[in-house]
C-alpha cells in the first residue's frame, strides 16, 4: 500500500511538474517511418513537452491514437509508399512465422533486405509532402528532434530550420552515433546489437564484433549517404551533405540504462533515457480483471505475446498445439495476445484471446506470475521495471541479444522457435513459477532500475529544454569530434613516439659505437 501512496505522490508531482507552462517554444519531431515500439519511445516525451507548454509538431506515417486532440501537438501524417510490416516477409509463399522457424538465417538476412529500400521512399514521401512543403515555407522551429532511424530526413529538415536537433535512438546507442560524438565504438566490450555476444568477448568474437560493426553499419552508411544527400537535393538543392549536417548533433538520447542493458564509456552529449516508456500499472478492464480473479484463482496469470510486428494467427499449427497443450496443464490463467481472433480454434479454458493487451497494467498487476515474450527491448524493459520473470523466444533484430543478456542476469529461460515442444516449455514455465532465483533476480534488477535520481522521461525533457535554453549543447562537446580516426586512436602519436624512440636508440648505438671504436683505437696507440 505504501508504495502505490509513493507512486500516486510522483505522479502528482510530475504533473505538476509538467503543468508548469509559459515555455512554449517550437518543437519538431521527425519519425515517419517507425514500428509500434518505435513510436512508444517518443510519444511519452512528445507528451510531456507538449504538458509542458511547448508547441509540437510530429511528423508521423501512421495516426497516433495517443496524441489524437491533445493539447499543443499537431501530428503530419506523411502518405508513406512503404509501411512497417513484416507480412509475408522472406522466402516462398509461407508466413513470415512459418519461415523464421523453418529457416531462420534466411529469414533473418530476408527481412534486413527489405529495409534496403526504406530510405528512398521515406525522403520521397516527405518531401513531395504538400503540408511538409508548406510547413517548411511559413513556420519556424527551436528544435528538432530526430529518429535516428529516418535521420536522413531529420537532418535536412533540422538544416532548413536552422536551429539545433537532438537525436533519438528507439535502441541503443547505434553503431557511428558515438563517433560522430567523438568517441570510439568500443567493440572490444560492446557487442554489437545482432551478434548474439556479451560485453565479455573472446579474441575471436571481438573480431567478429568489430567487423559486424563495420560490415552492417560503417561501411553501408559510408556508401549510401552520397546517393541520399542526391535525392535530398533533389527536393532541396542547397542543402549541404548529411554527414556535415550530422556532425553538428546536440544530444544523442538512447533507450538504454546500465542496470538492463551493458554499461559503456560515453561521451557528456549522450543521454540514457533507458525504459523512458515504462509506467506504473494502471487498473485493469473489468474483463480481464474478472477472468483473472475468476474462481478466486490464487495460482495468478501468464502473460504471452511476441509485440506488435509478427502476428500469432500466422503461428504453424505445430507450435501452436505445443502452447495449447502446456496451457491446458497450468494451474495458472494465461492473457495471450491474437491481433485477429482466431477461427476454428478451441482454446483450454484458462486461456483468454485478446487483440490487444495493456501490456504494462497485466506484468504490474499482483497476480502477474511469468511473461512469455519474443524478447524485444521494450517488453524486456517493462518486465524488469515490473519485475516479472521472462521466458523469451526471439525471432530477429536484437531480441536474441536482449534474451542473451536477460538469461545472464538470471530472470530469464531463452527458448528457440525451431525446436520448441512440450516439455521443454512445460520445464520452462515451472522453473520460473517455482525457482525462487528468477523471482529474486528480476526484483534485484527492478530496484536498480528505478534506483535514479529522476525519471528517464523527466530526464529527457530536461536535456531537451536544456538545448532549448542554451541553443545547442556546445559546452558538452568532446575536442575529439573534430579528429580523424587515426589521430582519435592516436596512431600519429605512436608514429612519432616510435620515431623518436627509434633515433634515440640509433644514436645510443652510435655513441657507444663511437666510444668503443675510439676505445680500440687508443688501445691500439698504446701497445
Ligand atoms: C478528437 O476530436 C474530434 C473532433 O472534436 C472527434 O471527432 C474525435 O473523436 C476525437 N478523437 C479522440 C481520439 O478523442
Ligand atoms: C524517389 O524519387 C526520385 C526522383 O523523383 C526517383 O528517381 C526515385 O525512383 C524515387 N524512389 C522511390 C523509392 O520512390
Amino acid at each position: 500500500m505504501a508504495c502505490k501512496y509513493h507512486w500516486v505522490i510522483i505522479i502528482t508531482f510530475q504533473a505538476l511538474l509538467f503543468a508548469d507552462h509559459g515555455h512554449g517554444h517550437r518543437i519538431l519531431a521527425v519519425m515517419p517511418y517507425a514500428s509500434t515500439s518505435h513510436k512508444s519511445t517518443i510519444v511519452p516525451l512528445i507528451s510531456a513537452l507538449a504538458a509542458r507548454g511547448h508547441h509540437v509538431t510530429y511528423v508521423s506515417g501512421k495516426p497516433t491514437e495517443q496524441l489524437q486532440n491533445k493539447t499543443n501537438v499537431r501530428e503530419i501524417v506523411i502518405d508513406m509508399k512503404v509501411e512497417f510490416t513484416v507480412a509475408n516477409r522472406g522466402a516462398g509463399k509461407q508466413s513470415f512465422f512459418e519461415n523464421i522457424v523453418e529457416r531462420p538465417f534466411k529469414t533473418k538476412m530476408a527481412f534486413l533486405e527489405k529495409f534496403r529500400e526504406v530510405p528512398e521512399s521515406t525522403i520521397n514521401s516527405t518531401f513531395k509532402d504538400p503540408q511538409i512543403r508548406r510547413m517548411m515555407e511559413k513556420e519556424e522551429f527551436d528544435l528538432v528532434l530526430i529518429s535516428v532511424i529516418t535521420a536522413y530526413v531529420g537532418y535536412p529538415l533540422a538544416w532548413h530550420f536552422n536551429c539545433p536537433f537532438v537525436i533519438m535512438s528507439p535502441n541503443v546507442v547505434l553503431a557511428d552515433m558515438p563517433f560522430v560524438m567523438g568517441d570510439s565504438e568500443h567493440t572490444e566490450y560492446v557487442p554489437f546489437i545482432m551478434s548474439g555476444f556479451t560485453h565479455h568477448m573472446s579474441l575471436m568474437q571481438r573480431t567478429i564484433n568489430t567487423a559486424l560493426v563495420h560490415l552492417t553499419t560503417k561501411i553501408p552508411k559510408s556508401f549510401n549517404t552520397p546517393v541520399f544527400d542526391k535525392l535530398v537535393q533533389h527536393y532541396l538543392p542547397a542543402c549541404p551533405p548529411l554527414l556535415d549536417i550530422e556532425h553538428n548533433v546536440s544530444l544523442v538520447f538512447t533507450n538504454t540504462h546500465p542496470s538492463i542493458s551493458y554499461p559503456r564509456a560515453s561521451p557528456p552529449s549522450l543521454i540514457e533515457v533507458g525504459a523512458i516508456h515504462c509506467r506504473p500499472a494502471q487498473t485493469l478492464p473489468t474483463d480481464m480483471e474478472d477472468f483473472i480473479n475468476d474462481g478466486g484463482n490464487a495460482a495468478g496469470f501468464l502473460v504471452f505475446t511476441v509485440g506488435s510486428v509478427i502476428q500469432m494467427d500466422e503461428m504453424p499449427e505445430k507450435i501452436l498445439n505445443v502452447f495449447k497443450n502446456v496451457f491446458s496443464r497450468l494451474p495458472q490463467k494465461v492473457i495471450w495476445q491474437w491481433k485477429t481472433q482466431p477461427k476454428n480454434q478451441t482454446m483450454p479454458p484458462n486461456v483468454m484471446l485478446s487483440s490487444w493487451l495493456p501490456q504494462q497494467d497485466l506484468l504490474g498487476h499482483p497476480k502477474c506470475r511469468g511473461f512469455l515474450t519474443h524478447g524485444g527491448l521494450l517488453s524486456t524493459q517493462e518486465a524488469v521495471y515490473h519485475g516479472v520473470p521472462v521466458i523469451g523466444i526471439p525471432f530477429v533484430t536484437d531480441q536474441e541479444n536482449n534474451m542473451i543478456k536477460a538469461v545472464m542476469d538470471g530472470y530469464a529461460i531463452k527458448l528457440a522457435w525451431n525446436d520448441i515442444d512440450e516439455e521443454q516449455l512445460h520445464g520452462a514455465i515451472l522453473d520460473i513459477l517455482n525457482e525462487e532465483k528468477y523471482q529474486l533476480n528480476v526484483k534485484r534488477l527492478q530496484s536498480l532500475l528505478r534506483d535514479q535520481p529522476e525519471t528517464p522521461l523527466e530526464r529527457a525533457v530536461f536535456w531537451t529544454e536544456y538545448v532549448l535554453r542554451n541553443k545547442g549543447a556546445a559546452a558538452l562537446q568532446l575536442g575529439s569530434r573534430n579528429l580523424s580516426r587515426f589521430q582519435r586512436n592516436l596512431l600519429d602519436v605512436y608514429c612519432v613516439l616510435f620515431t623518436i624512440l627509434l633515433c634515440i636508440t640509433a644514436t645510443i648505438i652510435c655513441i657507444v659505437k663511437t666510444i668503443r671504436s675510439t676505445q680500440r683505437s687508443f688501445k691500439q696507440h698504446n701497445k
